[in-house]
Parts: C-alpha cells; sequence; structure tokens
C-alpha cells in the first residue's frame, strides 16, 4: 500500500508528517510518495524526505499513486473530487463545522478521517491531534503576548530599580489554556486562570496560578472532558468577574471553547476599556468568534491602546515541532488501520476508527458530524 503526503493550501507552513515520521512508516510495510515542496513551509527539503526513503512526485502523481492520502487540513472542497473515488484522506478538516467539505468528501466518495473527532479518551491521547497543537497554540501565544508587552514579564530587581511582574489572566484552563500558564510561569509572570470546569482547578493551582471561582457553572462530567453551555445568569456573573480581572492584567490569553460552537463571549469591549494601556490580549478561539468582543479573525487590532491579536494558526508559525507532533499523531493512528501485511484494514469495531470516520463511500457515517449538520 502507498501513503501520499500532500502540500497543503498557500499560508498554512506544517507539513502532515516530517521525514523521520515516513521512516517509521517503513516498519508498518507501507511506501510513501510525497509531494514536491510539500516540506518547504517547514524548512524540510525534498532530500530529506528522499533519505527517509518517500518517492518525491508532482500532485497529481502522489494523488493517482497513494492509497491513503494524509494532510494537515486536506484539500478545498472544490478540490476534494480530484482525490478520487475510494481513496482515504486522514487529516483535521474541523467537519463539526465545514459542513459543505464533508458533503463533498461523501459526494466524491472517499473516505475521510477527521483527526479532529477522535473521542479524547486515554488511548487516543497520543492521536488527538487537537491536544497537540493547542499545546503548540498555547506556548506560542505567551510568547507573542512576551514579545509585544512593553515591559517584562518576569519581576526584575536592578541597579536601575525593581520591576514588577506582568498579571497574565487565561480564560479556559483546557490544553492550551494550561500550557500556556506553564509557560506564562516559567517566563516568571503572575498567573490567575478561570475555566468553567471546577476539575481543572488543582491542575491550574499545580501549575503555580490562581484557580479564579464563580460560583454556579454547570459541569458536565458526561461531557467527555469539555464544557457545556451555561446558564444566561451565570454568564452575567462571569462578565464582571471578567471585567474586575482583565482591568488588573497585563496580558489575557482566551482560550475558552465549546467544541463546533461560537466561542463564549468573555471579554467585552468594555473591559477591554478598563486595561492599562499598552496590554494585550491574544484570542486564540479568533476562528470561532472569539472570546473577546474586538477580536478580528486573523487579524492584529489596536483598541483603546491595548493590542488584541487574532492570530487563529499559531501551530503555522512554529512548523516544524507542530509538524513532528501531528505527524506522531498520524502515525499513531495508521497503525490502528493498516495490518500487519502493510494493507488497509479499517476495523469498525474499534471506536477509535468508527468514530474519527466522517464519510465511507457515498455516506456521512459520524454520529457527532450528523447531529451538528442538522442542527
Ligand atoms: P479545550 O476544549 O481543551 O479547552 C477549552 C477550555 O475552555 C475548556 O477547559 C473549557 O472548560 C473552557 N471553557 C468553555 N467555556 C468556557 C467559559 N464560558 N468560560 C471559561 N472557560 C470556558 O480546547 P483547547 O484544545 O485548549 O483549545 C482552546 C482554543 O484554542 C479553541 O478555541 C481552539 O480552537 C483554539 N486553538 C487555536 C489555535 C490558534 O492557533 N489560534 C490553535 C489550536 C487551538
Amino acid at each position: 500500500m502507498k501513503i501520499g503526503i500532500l502540500k497543503e493550501a498557500a499560508g498554512e507552513n506544517r507539513v502532515a508528517m516530517l521525514p523521520d515520521g515516513v521512516k517509521s512508516l517503513a516498519d508498518l510495510k507501507v511506501s510513501v510518495m510525497v509531494e514536491k515542496q510539500a516540506g518547504a513551509g517547514a524548512s524540510i527539503p525534498d532530500d530529506l524526505f528522499r533519505e527517509a526513503g518517500a518517492e518525491i512526485a508532482s500532485r497529481a502523481d502522489v494523488i493517482k499513486g497513494s492509497d491513503v492520502i494524509i494532510m494537515v487540513s486536506g484539500p478545498d472542497a472544490s478540490d476534494v473530487k480530484k482525490l478520487g473515488k475510494g481513496k482515504v484522506m486522514v487529516a483535521g478538516v474541523n467537519p463539526l463545522v465545514n459542513h459543505d467539505l464533508v458533503k463533498a468528501y461523501a459526494d466524491a466518495e472517499v473516505t475521510l478521517f477527521s483527526m479532529d473527532v477522535i473521542p479524547r479518551t486515554t488511548r487516543a491521547q497520543a492521536m488527538d491531534i487537537l491536544s497537540s497543537q493547542a499545546t503548540v497554540a498555547g506556548y506560542k501565544a505567551v510568547i507573542d503576548a512576551a514579545n509585544r508587552l512593553p515591559g517584562f514579564l518576569q519581576m526584575f530587581m536592578s541597579a536601575a530599580g525593581t520591576i514588577k511582574p506582568s498579571k497574565l489572566l487565561v480564560l479556559g484552563a483546557g490544553v492550551a489554556g494550561l500550557q500556556a500558564i506553564a509557560t506564562a510561569r516559567k517566563l516568571g509572570a503572575v498567573v490567575e486562570a478561570f475555566d468553567v470546569r471546577s476539575a481543572v482547578k488543582e491542575e491550574v493551582k499545580s501549575l503555580g496560578a490562581k484557580f479564579i471561582e464563580v460560583e454556579g457553572a454547570r459541569d458536565d462530567a458526561s461531557a467527555g472532558g469539555y464544557a457545556v453551555e451555561q446558564t444566561e445568569e451565570f454568564k452575567e456573573k462571569q462578565k464582571q468577574m471578567v471585567y474586575d480581572h482583565c482591568a488588573k492584567s497585563d496580558v489575557v490569553i482566551c482560550t475558552a471553547q465549546i467544541p463546533g460552537r461560537k466561542a463564549p463571549l468573555l471579554v467585552t469591549k468594555e473591559a477591554v476599556k478598563a486595561m492599562s494601556p499598552g496590554s494585550v490580549v491574544i484570542d486564540l478561539a479568533a476562528s470561532s468568534g472569539g472570546n473577546c468582543e474586538l477580536t478580528q479573525n486573523n487579524k492584529v487590532v489596536v483598541e483603546h491602546d491595548v493590542t488584541i491579536v487574532g492570530e487563529s494558526n499559531y501551530p503555522s508559525t512554529m512548523p516544524q515541532d507542530a509538524s513532528q507532533m501531528f505527524g506522531k499523531n498520524l502515525l499513531t493512528f495508521l497503525k490502528l488501520i493498516i495490518d500487519e501485511e502493510g494493507k488497509l484494514n479499517l476495523n469498525w469495531e474499534d471506536e477509535l476508527v468508527s468514530e474519527t470516520v466522517v464519510t465511507h463511500e457515498k455516506e456521512i457515517k459520524n454520529e457527532r458530524v450528523k447531529e451538528f449538520m442538522n442542527q
């Protein structure tokens, strides 16, 4: 069997797998084709893929020659039919939101595994692209904020006086939020964090940050580690709390989300106005509407002397390590769908296979995706 790696669309620097991962694919008894210049955005020359055992070819030849194609985000809806009936695509296409794309895969009769809907279970951890890429984003959000701040993050005591450490507020303490807390603490900031799930309180505290609590949060243990929609009364209390804490913070990192839904609005324009001039808001939820009212997706804006960053693809700004982690997630998943002889074996009895598939033959198979499409 052949696995193909295609170059991503312009603006995406990651590649689905680095040469190290390609070498590991040989252990699965499969051969690999890589589109010319697929690693260019991550500064990986074709020769390194060649040395790892891959054949370098044109896009059309990779598509024609491979049985399974792996990508970071996959092609646009208009290009999906070029993949051809019966192919298997493994990528992260955000199917809870991109419904036309899902329909395009079903119409083209391409089997799509979207790694961003893999269940968040212990066994799936090594395949969880949302977690690995959110880790990158949480780290880079803090580095970006530090870069834009007009001062230090850490405390400074020198002959020129004492500089107070910056105060950083993290909204949402999931994967990205916890990584942001850890990074900010290492850089010496004073960190506070807020999440509607009280289960994260101990983790937040163990990273050296203060956990802010707002009473009355709906916390549903059956939601698989995700947050659930909150009551209007709670949202009002939360807005006031966020306002008070924004006013005291130099940096706010927004990471709150409920999968497939518009991001909850936490930082109002009044809260931004209350921040000190020169403060920074990094809104990781920019692509789903933002946690901050003034965020513009993929733009940096300055309002009331506060810089608000709506970068929606930080992993692409650290393409080597982000691709390394992404490729490792994919490699672990591929082991589930490739048998000992290197042949494709789709075992629908395995929940990680049956819950990650989005389309197969003409059908949309994924129940969660169907639910979101019917809303
Ligand atoms: P996650 O699901 O692990 O964490 C989100 C956290 O937000 C959860 O702990 C949840 O309880 C919390 N939350 C939900 N509603 C809340 C509310 N009203 N108030 C406070 N907390 C609330 O998600 P993950 O993987 O950490 O991703 C976070 C965000 O970052 C997502 O929006 C994701 O799309 C985005 N992201 C952005 C990237 C970028 O480059 N901009 C890259 C990767 C992820």
